[in-house]
């Protein structure tokens, strides 16, 4: 039930994916919101509440790694060396890649201001970067064209599953019901 098979996804791997899919998206709408406000003492809670969501998708996406080595997940359906199975492959390294690459420059970004990065209201995370303003801007940059990739390759890789769906190869099927 919890772990992978060599057909079907188990429920450790479907929760992990379903509760990324909705941090993500809730990271992205509330960065988008935090660049367009003023940073003050209203508002500074929405960039812990952007923190720490963004801390728990770092440590989900680690997590999701990890249990892949435990549990390898299913092969893709379909023909091997099918084109889009190829590409469905390349996205989601891709997007593992970003999830790892979006929260570092944001945790390095932040560290770079000198300011405590707290997540939780109360837990003060180590500095990874000294104080520097060019660190700062060079971070926040990274994080904020990251963040537009990370946007861009999740339209692809839904309009992949939508019509894999469609087409009713089961995929869609697979990480939603399991089998
Ligand atoms: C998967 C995780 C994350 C996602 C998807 C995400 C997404 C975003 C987005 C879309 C923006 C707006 C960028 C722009 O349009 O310029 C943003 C801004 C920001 N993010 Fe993140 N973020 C994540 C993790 C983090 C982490 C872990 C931190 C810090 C520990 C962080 C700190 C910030 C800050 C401080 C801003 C505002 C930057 C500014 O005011 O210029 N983010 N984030």
């Amino acid at each position: 039930m919890w772990r992978n098979t060599p057909t079907a996804f188990g429920l450790t791997t479907r929760l992990l994916h379903w509760l990324m899919a909705g941090l993500i998206v809730a990271l992205l709408v509330l960065g988008t919101v935090l660049v367009r406000i003023q940073p003050d003492l209203s508002t500074l809670w929405l960039y812990g509440l952007h923190k720490t969501l963004g801390l728990c998708a770092l440590v989900l996406a680690f997590a999701r790694l990890v249990w892949h080595r435990i549990s390898p997940p299913p092969a893709p359906t379909g023909p091997p060396n099918q084109w889009a199975n190829r590409a469905a492959r390349a996205a989601h390294v891709a997007l593992y890649l970003l999830m790892l690459a979006i929260p570092l420059s944001g945790w390095i970004a932040s560290s770079a201001t000198g300011l405590d990065v707290v997540i939780f209201g109360q837990i003060t995370l180590p500095a990874i970067a000294p104080t520097s303003e060019a660190l700062e801007n060079a971070g926040f940059a990274a994080h904020s064209v990251l963040t537009k990739l990370l946007m861009a390759l999740l339209l692809t890789h839904i309009a992949g599953a939508t019509l894999r769906g469609l087409k009713h190869d089961g995929t869609l099927r697979r990480i939603t019901k399991g089998s």
